[in-house]
């Protein structure tokens, strides 16, 4: 298993990210203090795809307190968006909606740029636009959110990212992200640039404001080297609650733009979506016969989790894993329903996407 915010290989084993990230389990203590302040604690809770976290049961105390936190989440534009990067956003937008606080969503041009050397400025800055209509289209809301473009707004994350710059080393930044002597200095340069926004906040208001991030577990290293810096430099330490990973439809590893076929794009036509889903990879058995006599694998099946995660309530849930489980369930009716829903979902996120045309000035931040 190798998981780092560009690519994450082989079988992932929660536990053990847990444990060698140095991260916590979310439990049912930090759960029911959620649900205290919550209408409904979110079915991506309910379910443990948001499963880690660190600091958060601070984060509830100082929002207990009366200190408002900012939520802190973001994209690296380098292709289309998926439902694999949504489900954060969607999550993010719940924690917007229950707390009524501020966003702020940072747009990593630039790291999208210098990672990747096949692309150029013109084709990030396309996809930097496509992206920012995926985020608006999340429903965010306008006076709570402000979204920043590290090119366009670097005046604002620069004088903060040099003071986190000066104090981490480059052995540090080399044994946090994999760095070696072929890496551009970019790359070298760009962990502080992600870094910055946790501590904006405290900039724009003028007072110590506390920052929650969620994200999926692969951008950890990130906040590892920030959280050793915060207090040296009079800020608190960012707060995290992180995701599991959106399986891809293929046999295995996450969903990724790098693997289209076995991504699922807000951007995809119907017809797209029918190939794709009708492609997957699932829990199943070879034959019906052997699928009657063993059952089939809910828990290697792409398409139950997408079900679970973003269509079904656990109800209806649990009674699709049984019947899989009993070998009652054909494999083509899981995919007929991912098929069904997931075009639903998509023609609609397309027509919110059109209407973002309009209002991106409104979301980004001056
Ligand atoms: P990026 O563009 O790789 O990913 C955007 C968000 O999607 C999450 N993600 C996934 N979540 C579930 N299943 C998947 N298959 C999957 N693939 C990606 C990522 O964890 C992320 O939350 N460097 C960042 C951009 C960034 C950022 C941030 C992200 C800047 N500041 C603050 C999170 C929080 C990047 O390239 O993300």
């Amino acid at each position: 298993m190798r998981v780092t915010p560009w690519s994450v290989e082989g079988e992932i084993d929660y536990n053990k990210l847990v444990r060698e990230f140095g991260t916590m389990m979310i439990n049912d203590e930090l759960l029911a203090r959620i649900k205290k302040h919550a209408r409904y604690l979110h079915p991506l809770l309910r379910t443990g795809y948001f499963f880690s976290h660190r600091d958060l049961d601070w984060i509830i105390d100082k929002y207990e307190e009366g200190e408002r936190f900012y939520l802190y989440t973001g994209r690296g534009p380098s292709g289309n968006i998926h439902l694999g990067h949504i489900l954060p956003w969607i999550f993010t937008k719940y924690l917007q909606d229950t707390f009524n606080v501020n966003l702020l969503f940072q747009v990593t041009d630039d790291e999208k740029f210098l990672y990747n050397d096949d692309k150029d400025m013109d084709e990030i800055s396309k996809y930097t636009y496509e992206n920012i209509l995926d985020i608006i289209a999340i429903g965010f809301r306008k006076e709570k959110t402000k979204i920043i473009v590290d090119t366009k707004h670097i005046d604002r994350l620069y004088p903060i990212a040099i003071e986190i710059a000066k104090r981490i080393t480059f052995s540090t930044i080399k044994a946090t992200f994999g760095f070696n002597n072929a890496t551009n200095i970019g790359m070298i340069l760009f962990p502080a640039i992600q870094a910055a926004p946790c501590f904006l906040p405290s900039k724009f208001e003028g007072r110590l404001v506390p920052c929650l991030i969620p994200a999926a577990i692969d951008q950890d290293p990130y906040w590892r080297i920030t959280r050793d810096i915060a207090t040296k430099l009079g800020y608190y330490k960012p707060a995290q609650i992180h995701s599991r990973f959106v399986p891809g439809l293929g046999m295995h590893g996450k969903m990724s733009s790098s693997i289209p076929e076995t991504a699922i794009f807000t951007t995809d036509e119907e017809d797209k979506i029918k190939d794709k889903i009708s492609n997957s990879f699932t829990g199943g058995q070879a034959t019906m016969k052997l699928q009657k006599m063993l059952g089939g694998n809910p828990e290697n099946c792409p398409v139950f989790w997408y079900l679970k995660y973003m269509f079904e309530d656990e109800k209806s849930s649990d009674d699709r894993y049984i019947k899989c489980r009993s070998g009652s369930l054909p494999c083509y009716e899981c995919k007929h329903a991912l098929i069904d829903k997931t075009i639903i979902f998509i023609k609609d996120f397309k027509r919110r996407r059109e209407e973002a045309k309009n209002l991106i000035d409104e979301y980004m931040l001056e």
